[in-house]
């Protein structure tokens, strides 16, 4: 047993912890408690509704690394990790490996792009930690040494998580099409964008396998979103805050479809750090706000996308055949400069999978201690 302070109390209970005291609501107490997790299965097995009276500990005591609360309308204490209440107490919720912060991007990040072998992706967990974590780090990752098959795409999102289907169903081809339903199936410009924000949610993880490019010009171009709108944030905070707090409408309509959905064109999460961008000016509907606050909103918004075509964000990337590049469709947002569809061909196949996936993808090997960080040494397969 150690003697650590403990306050009892009406509602909830003060415990002292390495970084000073802390207090803990007893229901939350109660459902923190190891036996409410059945081990087989893994799911909640206590349900802190069903309890008669509100949960009230009449004594509690530290025993080795778990603190012991006795309650009084309960015969069974309940066991709850000292660990876990320090981590409640500094950071506010439970650890979170894939919670790693966003390292923004400018247009000198080519070289730091991270490159990792087809093979290594899906033949070893520390290849696809590499992958995983650049991807919720960086945003953006590039997979090399890809079979230009067209199996090879589905074996690699797979390796993350399911494929999520989009109007155009699980995959589309990007290359110049007779009865283009999207300004991508031309050879013309495509300016910055993020894909399909007219879905209620947008997909979320976007992958573009490059099967053939021998065509002049057709240059992909890349920028963090995430940096753009925090460059924003510094230089001109109002506009910042008009397009973090308000929604604007989307789409995507053809003879088959008519979706429709608002966004905000800077996500932001509870604490304020920016998530995402989304920004599409092919998809983007006209504008429901009041008239008058457009006189704001416009000035605001035109900056922002002025800024997305700014050099010092703008990252050119040729793509070759057998790579994927591979990101985060609501933080890094893409274009393509024209090519000459006559000069060669060019084919690019995409799908997505989504974000909730690559996390899950990355808690899990990082359980298994391989956290990314290390390089991956790029090797040549053969064909
Ligand atoms: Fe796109």
């Amino acid at each position: 047993m150690t003697d650590i302070p403990l306050n009892l109390r009406e509602h909830g209970m003060m415990i002292g912890l390495p970084d000073g005291e802390a207090y803990f609501n007893y229901y939350w107490l109660r459902d923190a408690c190891i036996s409410c997790i059945d081990p087989q299965t893994r799911e909640r097995v206590f349900d802190a509704s069903e309890l008669a009276k509100p949960p009230r500990a009449s004594s509690a005591m530290i025993d080795g690394d778990m603190l012991v609360i006795a309650w009084h309308d309960e015969a069974q204490a309940s066991r709850v990790p000292m660990s876990l209440l320090a981590q409640v107490a500094r950071d506010g919720r439970a650890p979170d490996p894939a919670a790693l912060p966003r390292k923004l991007w400018y247009s000198n990040h080519l070289p730091a792009i991270a490159r990792v072998d087809q093979s290594a992706v899906l033949e070893t967990e520390a290849g696809l930690a590499r992958l995983t974590r650049a991807l919720i780090e960086d945003g953006i990752a590039v997979v090399t040494g890809m079979d230009k098959t067209s199996e090879a795409l589905p074996r690699l999102v797979n390796s993350i998580g399911s494929v999520t289907p989009s109007a155009e169903g699980l995959f589309f081809d990007v290359r110049v099409e007779v009865e283009p339903t999207n300004l991508a199936f031309t050879a013309g410009p495509l300016e910055m964008h993020t894909d399909l924000p007219g879905e209620e949610n947008a997909p979320g993880v976007q992958f573009l396998h490059c099967l053939e490019n021998t065509v002049e010009g057709g240059f992909s171009l890349f920028l963090d979103g995430a940096a753009v709108a925090e460059a924003l944030r510094s230089e001109d905070p109002d506009a910042f805050e008009l397009l973090a707090t308000h929604d604007i409408p989307f789409f995507y309509r053809h003879n088959n479809w008519d979706y429709r959905a608002h966004q905000r064109v800077i996500e932001t999460d509870p604490e304020g750090s920016v998530t995402g961008v989304t920004i599409s000016q092919h998809l983007q509907d006209t504008i429901d706000l009041p008239q008058e606050f457009l006189d704001s909103y416009y000035p605001a918004f035109i900056k922002f996308i002025r800024m997305m075509r700014q050099e010092r964000f703008l990252l050119r990337f040729r793509s070759e055949a057998g790579n994927c590049v591979v990101f985060d469709n609501h933080r890094i947002v893409h274009g393509r400069e024209g090519y000459v569809a006559e000069s060669g061909s060019r084919h690019l196949r995409g799908c997505y999978t989504d974000r909730g996936a690559l996390r899950s993808t990355y808690r899990v090997l990082a359980g298994k201690g391989f956290d990314g960080s290390a390089e991956v040494p790029e090797r040549q397969v053969s064909a």
